[in-house]
């Protein structure tokens, strides 16, 4: 189960009720008219789900291998690495899975030097086909690792692209298996697809029970039984001036991930130019409490009155460790703990930072948790991408595209041009 804890200390004029009426308005457009497909996918996954199971049952390279290893960037890792990092605890049996995103040298030949090409399989996965981080980074595997392309390592090779981009057609001229992203899936949006659902399927994770709970948010949305989002997006898109940066604070390492999943959603998505010229866009920051309680939280208290909270908490770590009831020599101090347990600690320091952002007059949010389970984490995702189409078309801008990024993958290309 999920609550939402909305107490921004805001209430919505007739004016944000009226855009609140028209951005479900736009929503429900949206989904009907397929402007974004990330709606549907919930349900339309389930297909994904039984078909990759058959496969891995069917395919000796994938059933049998220890590893999964990702090559991907932005939407076509960030999501399923964010869903790894919250249930891995959980699956002590899963395949592992290896990220290789970055085209950071040192990094990657770590990574390299890690893989096992008999006991591993790889997931290439760029909806563009063409990216240029993701299709370097699969050079390099095949020449490192020394994959034949002709022989039977192309039982271990799974494109998931556009149907048609040039990684579509590579996978299909090699004989490669292959999986299609719907056109109007866009790659941060993409977790509950292809993109998401085969890798972390693979690795055994119950993707099934990931689509249910995304699926029940997205029928109570359009229910209308979810009506604390359009609160929400109507308080940023009304406050983004004021309040220029949403800080979502996640109590929990294993939420760190989600937080940088969470970031991309937000910064791709909503900083845009409006239909008026006007440059617009809440900023998202990701943290973890309680570790950034000891460095960024000073900022948010005392600094610029500029920011927003969003709490994402966790009630039952389901862990019983506990803080010893030892006593040690002039620490006396941090005593008042003992006998305590870490979740104790960790969700009374969430609920206390809280408390005394409020008192601060900072508007504070909570999305909790009861439990880290599969359901919960769909239902998550689901709210995370709502809310950000929600505020998009709030703000009157394309929530799906990102023309900014592509100057510089322009300049890019002249410059490699220029030096050779
Ligand atoms: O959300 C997006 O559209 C981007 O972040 C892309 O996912 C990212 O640029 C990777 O693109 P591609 O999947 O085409 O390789």
């Amino acid at each position: 189960m999920v609550t939402y804890d909305l107490n921004l200390g805001w209430i919505a004029d007739e004016e944000a009720g009226e855009s609140m009426a028209k951005a479900f308005d736009n929503l429900v457009y949206e989904r009907q008219k397929g402007v974004a497909g990330y709606f549907d996918l919930p349900k339309s996954s389930k297909a994904i789900v039984a078909e990759v199971k058959e496969y891995a049952a069917s395919n000796e390279a994938v059933r049998d291998c220890d590893s999964v290893v990702v090559i991907g960037i932005g939407g076509s890792s960030l999501g399923a690495k964010a869903v790894d990092t919250m249930l891995r605890h959980k699956y002590p049996d899963a395949k592992s899975l290896l990220f290789l995103e970055n085209p950071d040298p040192v990094d990657l030949q770590t990574k390299l030097s890690l893989i096992d090409k008999r006991k591993s399989i790889f997931l290439v996965i760029s909806k563009s086909g063409t990216t240029v981080e993701t299709m370097s980074i699969f050079k390099a595997l095949i020449a490192y690792l020394g994959i034949d392309l002709e022989g039977e390592d192309k039982e271990r090779i799974v494109a998931i692209t556009d149907e048609g981009s040039a990684l579509y057609r590579f996978a299909d001229h090699h004989g490669m298996k292959t999986y299609t992203i719907a056109h109007n899936v866009g790659g941060r949006f993409s977790v509950l697809s292809s993109v998401g659902i085969v890798p972390l399927t693979i690795a055994g994770y119950d993707t099934g029970s990931l689509l249910c709970g995304a699926a029940g948010m997205v029928d109570r949305f359009f229910d209308a039984k979810e009506d604390h989002l359009l609160l929400k997006a109507a308080f940023i898109a009304a406050n983004w001036h004021r309040y220029r940066m949403n800080v979502l604070f996640a109590y929990g390492a294993f939420l760190e991930d989600f937080t940088k999943w969470y970031v991309q959603l937000w910064g791709e998505s909503l900083g845009k130019i409006d239909r008026c010229g006007n440059r617009v866009g809440p900023t998202p920051l990701g943290h973890i409490g309680s570790v950034d309680q000891h460095s960024f939280l000073q900022l948010v208290v005392q600094g610029p009155r500029d920011k927003s909270v969003t709490f994402v908490k966790v009630e039952d770590f389901e862990n019983s460790l506990k803080i010893p009831d030892i006593r040690l020599e002039y620490i006396q101090k941090c005593d008042y703990v003992n006998g305590h347990t870490f979740n104790e600690l960790i969700n009374a320091e969430c609920d206390a930072t809280k408390e005394s952002l409020r008192n601060e007059g900072v508007p504070v949010d909570s999305v909790i948790l009861d439990r880290i389970d599969e359901s919960n984490i769909g239902e998550l995702i689901l709210y995370y991408e709502l809310l950000t189409s929600l505020v998009g078309s709030m703000l009157h801008i394309n929530t799906y595209d990102q023309p900014g990024v592509e100057k510089g993958k322009r300049i890019l290309v002249e410059k490699f041009k220029k030096s050779r």
